[in-house]
């Protein structure tokens, strides 16, 4: 490797980073692995109302169950809880831990990758007081028995698998016939290109402009920002793919799944979020305050609801940001 290529993780031998640029699964690890103990803090990730509910709106928007588009005997008619449910890439826990503080799961089984994840995964899940084990595991072989699962979840996971065909074959193996997947949190292929362009443009702009003297306060110190610069460039390393809605449905058939279903959410949302959340990563730490939390959040909400009410039935779903899937396993 050369001088420019960045380190998956700074605690990683040189022989372990030379040969995660040959091998993804192993960036995955070291990259997840180090980002683990402030994955929280970075995406603002909470246990609390605000992350239950962000939680169950996105499994809810892509079941359809406010629409009542599934039914009265599938759990996801929110009839009653799914018993045992499984989440791939589980991260800290974010998707899991919250539907099960939703109420929408009973007892869950945490898996990812990255041991460091895990790991935190099943302490955050330990401290909410609720019933969960986990185990590292790769979503491309599950290691759990046939027919195990009511539920298979995963949040912003299946960009990163290699074969992603593979992997829901592998779900729908582990879950019991009739049962549901839900993958949510994906970026659409043309969405990854405006958000990644949004990104780079606010990113240019407020890095240049904080240059001038009267500016410099609001300018991370240079060590913090090649930082920020490194990691977006390490997740060219770790994001594998973007996704079309009409290919990934296809993809879901041929994996076996019956009902297969791509919703789309957050066009005018995301272009809030993402220069948003590029130009907080640009000034220091804490001089936003809660003024402009409240803002950025508020306004993203606002905007969501222009998107579901009045953009959804306009614009085509390909131009929307985020992805979900759901389907079955055929009973
Ligand atoms: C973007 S993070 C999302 C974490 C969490 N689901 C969330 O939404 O906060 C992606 C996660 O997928 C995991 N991952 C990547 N490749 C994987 C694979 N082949 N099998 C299982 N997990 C994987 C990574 O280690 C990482 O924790």
């Amino acid at each position: 490797m050369t001088d420019e290529q960045p380190a998956p993780n700074p605690h990683a031998s040189e022989a372990e980073v030379a040969a995660a640029y040959r091998d993804t699964k192993l960036a995955q690890v070291l990259y997840h692995d180090w980002e683990a103990e402030t994955y929280d803090e970075k995406w603002h990730i909470s246990y609390d109302e605000r992350c239950i509910s962000y939680a169950r709106d996105r499994f809810e928007a892509a079941v359809g169950r406010s629409s009542g588009a599934t039914g009265g005997s599938d759990p996801a008619s929110g009839a009653e809880p799914y018993d045992r449910a499984l989440e791939l890439g589980c991260g800290t826990g974010f998707f899991l831990l919250n539907l099960m503080q939703a109420g929408i799961v009973k007892k869950g089984s945490v898996t990812d990758l990255s041991p460091g994840m895990v790991k935190v995964a099943l302490r955050n899940g330990e401290g909410l007081g609720l019933d969960v084990d986990g185990r590292v595991a790769d979503a491309e072989t599950i290691p759990y028995d046939d027919d195990t699962f009511d539920l298979v979840v995963g949040h912003a996971v299946l960009h990163h698998i290699p074969d992603v065909e593979q992997s829901l074959r592998e779900v729908l193996r582990v879950l019991k016939p009739g049962g549901r997947f839900v993958f949510a949190g994906e970026p659409t292929t043309i969405g990854d290109f405006y958000a990644r362009w949004l990104g780079r443009i606010t990113w240019e702009l407020t890095t240049n402009v904080t240059r001038l003297p009267f500016l410099r306060g609001w300018r991370r110190p240079q060590a913090e920002l090649d930082e920020s610069s490194r990691a977006a460039a390490l997740e060219a390393v770790v994001d594998l793919h973007t996704f079309d809605p009409d290919e990934m449905e296809a993809l879901a058939g041929r994996a076996g799944a019956v009902g297969a279903r791509v919703t789309t959410e957050e066009l005018s949302a995301a272009f809030l979020g993402w220069p948003v959340r590029t130009f907080e990563a640009t000034v220091p730490e804490g001089k936003l305050g809660w003024g402009w939390a409240g803002f950025a959040y508020g306004g993203w909400q606002k905007l969501s609801i222009v998107d579901e009410k009045v953009l959804s039935r306009i614009v085509p779903r390909r131009f929307f940001y985020n992805l979900a899937i759901t389907g079955t396993k055929p009973e």
